[in-house]
């Protein structure tokens, strides 16, 4: 039987990686990786150094594939996200049947936590679904950037019995209740701008865990520009970004 680990590495700081992660790297005989393109090579780096630098017990190899690209959303986000899953699971079908010969482990490397956001659990749960190919997977936990980001503002997530939502920045709701907790992320367009003049407090971080991390802080009246010009000065200096934030009213 062949066996796929999903193992949750981090959020950007290299220590990020639990001790289940790392007896994870020394079960695998193979990692898979996906090439992002040049602008996300420093991402593609990480996985390789941390392969190098913790996957010291037994040889294994890396596996690299191109990472298919999301078209145009059109009338339907959902719909061009399914159509990149698809792809993405051709491309996982091919690596599992071509790179990995039964009894072996692969390793995939997934950024944060494998539950929060990433495709790579429902894109293993199609192929099997599909029955193409025939295999075990395990998930091994990992930091996710929410944690990261309360930790680096040394904040709490919730109120006391609050409640906390996470959504992307599209689904940013129109207005955060007394009490609740809003955190933000993949929001190209800063959502945050919509709820400007609501007495808001936010916590927002760049690369956050990372040697560039970025951190401001404050009443999202007062912060907001500032954001909005760090945010696009690390953008253009990097070629891309990563940024997530927390929102909610002061207690
Ligand atoms: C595709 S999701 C992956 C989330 C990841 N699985 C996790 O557990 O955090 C990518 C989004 O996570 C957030 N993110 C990931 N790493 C980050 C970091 N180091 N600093 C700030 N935000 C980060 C950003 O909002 C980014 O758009």
């Amino acid at each position: 039987m062949k066996t796929i680990l999903v193992i949750g590495i981090g959020a950007g700081h290299p220590d990020h990686l639990t001790l289940q992660a790392v007896k994870a790297l020394n079960r695998a005989d193979v990692f898979f990786l996906f090439d992002k393109g040049p602008a996300k090579q420093g991402l593609g780096d990480v996985r390789r150094e941390l392969c190098a630098r913790l996957a010291t017990e037994r040889p294994w190899r890396f596996v690299e594939a191109s990472n298919p690209e999301r078209g145009p959303d059109g009338n339907s986000y959902t719909g061009a996200v399914r159509q990149l899953n698809a792809d993405k699971q051709q491309v996982f079908e091919d690596m599992i049947a071509q790179h990995m010969a039964d009894g072996e482990c692969a390793g995939v490397l997934v950024w944060g936590d494998p539950a929060l956001y990433d495709s790579t659990l429902r894109i293993l749960q199609a192929i099997l679904a599909d029955g193409r190919q025939v295999f075990d997977y395990e998930v091994i936990p990992g930091i996710t950037s929410v944690q990261a980001l309360t930790a680096s503002h040394k904040v709490p997530l919730n109120e006391i019995g609050g409640s906390v939502q996470i959504s992307p920045g599209r689904q940013l709701p129109a207005r955060i209740e007394a009490g609740d907790s809003q955190v933000v992320m993949l929001d190209a367009h800063q959502a945050f701008n919509r709820l400007r003049g609501q007495g808001l407090h936010i916590w927002w971080g760049a690369y956050v865990g990372s040697a560039d991390e970025l951190l401001v802080a404050g009443p999202l009246d007062d912060v907001a520009d500032e954001i909005v010009r760090v945010r696009e000065q690390a953008r253009v200096r990097h070629g891309w970004i990563m940024d997530s934030y927390l929102l909610r009213h002061p207690s």
